[in-house]
């Protein structure tokens, strides 16, 4: 099987009541809100990511690298649209909503301009730096079993996308590596675009986290301490060295070890993707 046919585009409808528990993490207001916080981005980060490719595209001539590279942006477009559905209900039901939209009109105009000004090789190393890091993270939050203490909807949502990630791990390494290349340009500034990444992250968690004490205290107890600790312990031991191997000169997203409940979740999704045509 040719790697384009394991790019599938899977079309979902996700349904997000109001009352969903936005600490979807058990005992984790933090991390929760930092993952909801991080999707505030989506709508505007995929689009500047498809966006990349796009541009790429013009300059890759074999078929199977377009197909690829079609599918990278039809994934990346079903993401977006998704969460974008779950960001209106989050702005709706917590109190940080009107700092969340404020947060949201910045990303979405420095978004845009990077897509107008920056040279193609700037947006395709970001657009690298950010799938090698999202598929790492993936690879670690699947092998360590983190959707086991993971509420629904938002867990189904975070589960379909990270595993879909992973599916078209390949796509930008490759657009990256056959239209500018360089080792040392895409490394350094992998790093730099992760940590500016990171940092709008932490953003969105801080307005979700000074907005709701009151969920932060509910949880401030021995127990659910330890247990977040000790979830994110596993999950650092585990993702530190994928993403650290990502910086390494001979790092091939083709040659990462999957996760065994990788092809499990592939098929669930494919199957519930299915069910709803
Ligand atoms: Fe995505
Ligand atoms: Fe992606």
């Amino acid at each position: 099987m040719s790697a384009a046919v394991d790019i599938p585009v899977r079309r979902m409808n996700f349904e997000f009541p109001d009352d969903m528990d936005l600490v979807f993490i058990e005992d984790d207001p933090a991390l929760s809100y930092f993952f909801v916080g991080a999707w505030m981005m989506l709508p505007y980060l995929e689009p500047y990511l498809i966006r990349t490719v796009q541009a790429a595209m013009a300059h890759i001539k074999d078929a199977e690298t377009l197909e690829e590279m079609k599918r990278f942006c039809a994934q990346e477009g079903q993401h977006f649209r998704q969460h974008a559905k779950a960001n209106e209900v989050v702005k709706r039901i917590h109190p940080s909503g009107p700092q969340l939209a404020a947060l949201e009109t910045e990303v979405e105009a420095l978004f845009a301009r990077w897509s107008r000004e920056k040279p193609l090789r700037f947006n395709l190393a970001y657009a690298e730096g950010f799938e090698s890091m999202t598929c790492a993270g993936a690879r670690a939050q699947i092998e360590v079993g983190i959707f086991d203490d993971m509420k629904e909807p938002l867990r189904g949502l975070m589960f379909w996308h990270i595993m879909e990630e992973i599916e078209h791990r390949t796509v930008c390494f490759d657009a990256f590596e056959k239209v500018c290349g360089g080792y040392f340009y895409r490394t350094a500034m992998s790093l730099w675009f992760q940590n500016h990444y990171l940092k709008w992250c932490g953003k969105f968690a801080a307005a979700m986290i000074a907005a709701d004490p009151e969920t932060m205290a509910r949880y401030d107890t021995p127990e659910a301490k330890a247990r977040r600790d000790g979830r994110m312990r596993r999950y650092l031991a585990c993702a530190t060295p994928k993403r650290l191997a990502t910086f390494l000169p001979w790092y091939d997203p083709r040659k990462v070890k999957l996760p065994t409940g990788f092809e499990p979740a592939r098929e669930h999704f494919s199957a519930l993707a299915a069910s709803i045509q």
